[in-house]
């Protein structure tokens, strides 16, 4: 008897199991399918207008759930394919970053499959997008770069691609300069041969010419409107002209958006940034009073910001020590003992044309009178002003800015005092 109903009662039991498994996978499958916008047919001689309609049917998948209206497709989706998963950003087997997809979406939209990104299904690839001249994308990650790429481009005419968001989602675009290699500006810095211009965001994105591999730019999308990135470049001038960029679009929620007013953003809590065409070679172009030129960019007016790190309190930005033309924004370099560039006997704090801006300046533990920084050199100066910004001005004239090169300043943070 009681043989009997512990049998009846473990019997049940397992039913119960089976039911409960059943209907997690069952909501598992309808979450899994909310989530993702790729989906795999089991049955792969479907034809495509049938998987188009699936799939559109699974972007739905939630609603479908809430509403428990089986009227247009089968209430067993989840048990139709082999797997799900969804677009997460995936490093292809050539190390540029994209987006996991099904095989047919990533050639349907012109990606190159680069490799796996599931251990779902093989036929979840990393898709990645890579567009040159002419070209326009809504897809996060995108890569822009020259025909022919990595070859060089000899010049003429003009290069861009245009960037919708997709949706009101999207706040911000972040262009990386993985290479960025275009004529230098002339010896008064004006980007009169070749020029990078970004347009049709809500922020403004200077003018940019010459070397600039590694340097990058956040620009804030202007609703759901375009942003072009154009490069202009001229036949005449013989250069071999690179570039490939890599497109980020980052949602309104992002922990990675820049603060409003950076140009640039860093989020290590240590390590160096440059100004525009910053070498420490001198400018090979004579500027207008016919003296060796200038590689700084005129007319530029941008906020250089820097991620505060948790349990820090201060930023310290010094001259990169390793090149004495680190700091090299106003007077004649040429005329100045190169042993003298880089000390605090040549630093100006009377800057009117082209200087960086360090808000509330320390050094040394002294207040500067000033929060302007010119001249042929930069003592360390620290600041405890935040957000951490460096702010970069030049003007249209460098008439009187021989062969300077701009700054490479080092940064680091410094920990809150300890009570
Ligand atoms: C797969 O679909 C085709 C038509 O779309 C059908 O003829 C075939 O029987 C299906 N195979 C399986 C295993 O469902
Ligand atoms: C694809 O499937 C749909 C729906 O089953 C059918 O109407 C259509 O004729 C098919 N197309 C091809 C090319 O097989
Ligand atoms: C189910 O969907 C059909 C058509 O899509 C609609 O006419 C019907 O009202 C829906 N039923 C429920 C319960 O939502
Ligand atoms: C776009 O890709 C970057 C990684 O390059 C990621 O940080 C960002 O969140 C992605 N944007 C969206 C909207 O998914």
């Amino acid at each position: 008897m009681s043989l009997s109903m512990s049998n009846r009662s473990t019997h049940s039991t397992r039913i119960f199991a089976i039911v409960v498994i059943f209907f997690s996978c069952y909501i598992a499958g309808i979450y899994s399918a909310a989530r993702a916008s790729s989906q795999v047919i089991l049955n792969e001689s479907h034809n495509r207008s049938q998987s188009l309609e699936t799939s559109v049917a699974l972007r739905d998948g939630e609603d479908m759930a809430m509403s428990r209206n089986s009227s247009r497709h089968p209430r067993w989706f989840p048990f139709y394919t082999i797997g799900r998963f969804s677009n997460d950003i995936c490093i292809g087997n050539n190390l540029l970053l994209g987006t996991c997809v099904i095989n047919g979406e990533c050639s349907d939209n012109s990606g190159v499959a680069a490799g796996s990104c599931s251990t779902i299904t093989a036929q979840a690839i990393c898709c990645i997008y890579q567009r040159t001249c002419g070209a326009s994308t809504t897809y996060n990650n995108t890569y822009f770069y020259n025909a022919n790429y990595p070859a060089p481009y000899a010049g003429g005419g003009r290069c861009s691609i245009t960037v919708t968001p997709p949706d009101s989602t999207i706040c911000q675009l972040r262009v990386d300069f993985l290479a960025l290699s275009l004529a230098p500006p002339t010896g008064d810095g004006v980007c009169s041969t070749d020029a990078l211009t970004i347009t049709g965001g809500a922020s403004q994105v200077p003018t940019i010419c010459g070397e600039n591999a590694g340097q990058h730019i956040y620009v804030d999308f202007n609703g759901v409107n375009p942003i072009s990135i154009s490069v202009a470049t001229s036949s005449g001038y013989t250069f071999n002209r690179q570039w490939q960029f890599q497109i980020r679009m980052l949602g309104c929620t992002s922990a990675t958006l820049a603060p409003s007013g950076c140009l640039q953003y860093y989020m290590p809590s240590s390590g160096t940034f440059s100004s525009f065409n910053y070498v420490s070679a001198a400018s090979s172009a004579l500027n207008s009073i016919g003296v060796q030129g200038t590689r700084q960019l005129a007319n530029t007016r941008y906020g250089i910001c820097i991620r505060k790190a948790t349990g820090m309190c201060s930023i310290t930005y010094s001259q990169v020590s390793s090149d004495s033309y680190s700091f090299t924004l106003t007077n004649d370099v040429g005329a100045v003992d190169p042993t003298l560039l880089a000390t605090s006997s040549v630093q100006s704090q009377e800057c009117t044309t082209d200087y960086i801006v360090i808000p509330a300046p320390t050094q040394g533990g002294t207040a500067m009178p000033s929060d302007r920084f010119c001249g042929l050199g930069l003592v360390s100066t620290t600041t405890s002003a935040k957000p951490f910004t460096v702010y970069t001005v030049t003007d249209s004239n460098e008439d009187m800015d021989i062969s300077n090169r701009g700054f490479y300043l080092s940064y680091s943070q410094n920990a809150c005092p300890v009570l």
